[in-house]
């Protein structure tokens, strides 16, 4: 196995990867916060299949947590995060410092269009934070294919509409949840649970497939089925920030005649918040 080349500044690593261009191989790029799990390694080895050389970026990305959020306490395991990475043949980790892609004090910001639903809602300005460094790191890495996990539905749909939008010359591939074998799915953010709190979890995503079984069943009464994942969750030590039945295409309220859809919720679990969906076709 040979070892991961690691690179802090986007001028060394544009150099390296002037040279696999040159030499005809396509650049497979998968953008994380690090602490990384079993689903980021997932991600990274789907990306051997997009690419001839795997880049993988750690970066901490500041504007994306609001000033009450845990930028500080985010789990941060650089040297285990490196381990795992090489052992899944990742050949280039990108770990750059804030100067990188915030060189000046006042930043450039990138707005994404509905960044206040959902997920945005409860956590201002976030979309706009994940767009920015999105965008930059495209810049630095120009990848030809990036992964993303559908974990963060919202996020991915967001990053394909700036894709489209902007005519990034980027394939953006989506992959799927990994899950521990109690239904919970992988997060960086699981690491802030206790136990009982661990055991618990897993409701989350059957609160979810028991939505997407009533859909499936034939109940399209979605603010019904909303409501009663809610009324379960509310009295239940959760506090459920949202749960909505969307389109899979663009996250819109579906209409009678969609079939493609998602159940996508957040909620949190003690001080911890989890989010989680899931994929229905009806
Ligand atoms: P992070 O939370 O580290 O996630 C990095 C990538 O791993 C994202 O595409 C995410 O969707 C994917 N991922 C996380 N958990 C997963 C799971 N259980 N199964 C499959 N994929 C999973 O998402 C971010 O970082 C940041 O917002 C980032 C895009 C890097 C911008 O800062």
């Amino acid at each position: 196995m040979s070892s991961i080349e690691t690179f802090a500044t986007a001028t060394q690593l544009r150099q390296r990867l002037n040279a696999v261009r040159r030499a005809g191989g396509r650049v497979a790029f998968v953008p994380t916060m690090g602490n990384l799990h079993q689903g980021h390694l997932a991600l990274a080895r789907e990306a051997r299949g997009h690419g001839d050389c795997v880049v993988a970026s750690i970066f901490v990305n500041r504007l994306q947590f609001a000033p009450h959020e845990d930028f500080d306490r985010y789990p941060r395991t650089f040297e285990a995060d490196r381990k795992g990475l090489e052992s899944c043949g990742v050949e280039i980790l990108y770990a750059p410092d804030e100067t990188e892609l915030y060189p000046e004090p006042q930043s450039y910001f990138v707005q994404p269009p509905a960044a206040e639903d959902l997920e945005g809602a409860h956590r201002p300005g976030f979309f706009r934070g994940v767009a920015t460094v999105v965008l930059k790191l495209f810049n630095q890495v120009q990848p030809d294919a990036a992964l993303f996990g559908k974990k963060d539905y919202q996020q991915l749909m967001i990053v394909q509409n700036m894709v489209r939008q902007l005519a990034l010359p980027v394939r953006i591939v989506r992959a799927e949840t990994v899950r521990a074998a109690d239904g919970l799915a992988l997060s960086s953010r699981n690491a802030y649970l206790s136990a009982a709190e661990r055991e618990k979890a897993p409701e989350l995503y059957q609160g979810l497939a028991e939505i997407a079984a009533a859909l499936r069943a034939g109940n399209h009464d979605f603010p019904g089925l909303e409501s009663i994942f809610m009324q379960k969750f509310d009295k239940n030590q959760w506090k459920v920030d949202y749960v909505a039945v969307r389109k899979q295409s663009d996250l819109q309220l579906p209409s009678e005649s969609d079939r493609e859809l998602v159940v996508l919720t957040a909620a949190r679990l003690g001080t911890t918040r989890l989010i989680d969906n899931v994929e229905v076709s009806i």
